[in-house]
């Protein structure tokens, strides 16, 4: 893979197939950034054997039984600090993190959630959608903030909810979704064309007012 000055630590607990989009972007040149090292919460996540795959450091650091979530955090920190990260990918990473993490990384931690984010923050948004019998979902990139799943939004992917749409059918044309617009969103960062600024999600110098958004079958350039 080529090496490039922007260093991801990528957070998993699972399956880890937006860890391999980024893998796949990166191989093929189209990430700008170079992937240092992906921690798991899970040992027995999947995505720790695709980082291994890949000749990626792959680190599974386990929550000890009762141990305080900034406890946790402070240890994760300690295992990040020395690998210099630029910038924290969230993919699927099922943790809530404690404000001083947070806090730590403000600006440069970047979460994918499964949901037209302001709407389902938290889990089972397949099945909120389906319930709520929506007309749309999708997938939402958004720097992290202190509001769980709440930070401003990056870009998001859109999908039209079909009448036969199952929760699996929504979660496989999601993850389609999410394969696309995360890798895009960590390239933006590491060409300095994606910021943070007092709130506000800067792209190419302009504060956006709504997030980039792709309809499923689109692209995005
Ligand atoms: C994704 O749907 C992500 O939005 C959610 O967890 C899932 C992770 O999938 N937070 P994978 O492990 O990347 O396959």
């Amino acid at each position: 893979m080529p090496r490039h000055a922007t260093r991801v630590a990528v957070l998993i607990s699972g399956e880890g197939s937006n860890l391999q989009a980024l893998i796949d972007a990166a191989q093929a040149g189209q990430l700008g950034a170079s992937l240092v090292t992906v921690v798991s919460n899970r040992s027995a996540a999947r995505g720790l054997e695709r980082a291994r795959a890949a000749g990626i450091e792959a680190l599974h650091l386990a929550p000890t039984r009762g141990q305080e979530r900034a406890d946790y955090d402070a240890a994760l920190a300690a295992l990040l600090g020395p690998r210099e990260p630029d910038l924290i990918v969230l993919a699927g990473f099922m943790r809530i993190l404690s404000p001083q993490l947070v806090e730590l990384y403000q600006g440069r931690m970047l979460n994918l959630h499964p949901s037209l984010l302001p709407k389902y923050p938290g889990l089972d948004t397949h099945r909120r959608v389906l319930e709520a019998g929506d007309q749309w979902h999708g997938a939402t990139v958004h720097f992290v903030t202190d509001e769980l799943d709440g930070g401003p939004a990056v870009v998001q992917y859109r999908l039209p909810v079909l009448a036969d749409d199952t929760e699996s059918s929504l979660a496989q044309r999601v993850h389609k979704g999410e394969h696309i617009i995360l890798p895009r969103a960590v390239s933006w960062f590491a060409a300095g064309r994606l910021r943070l600024a007092g709130g506000s999600v800067m792209l190419d110098g302009r504060a956006l007012e709504a997030p980039v958004s792709v309809d499923e079958g689109g692209s995005l350039e």
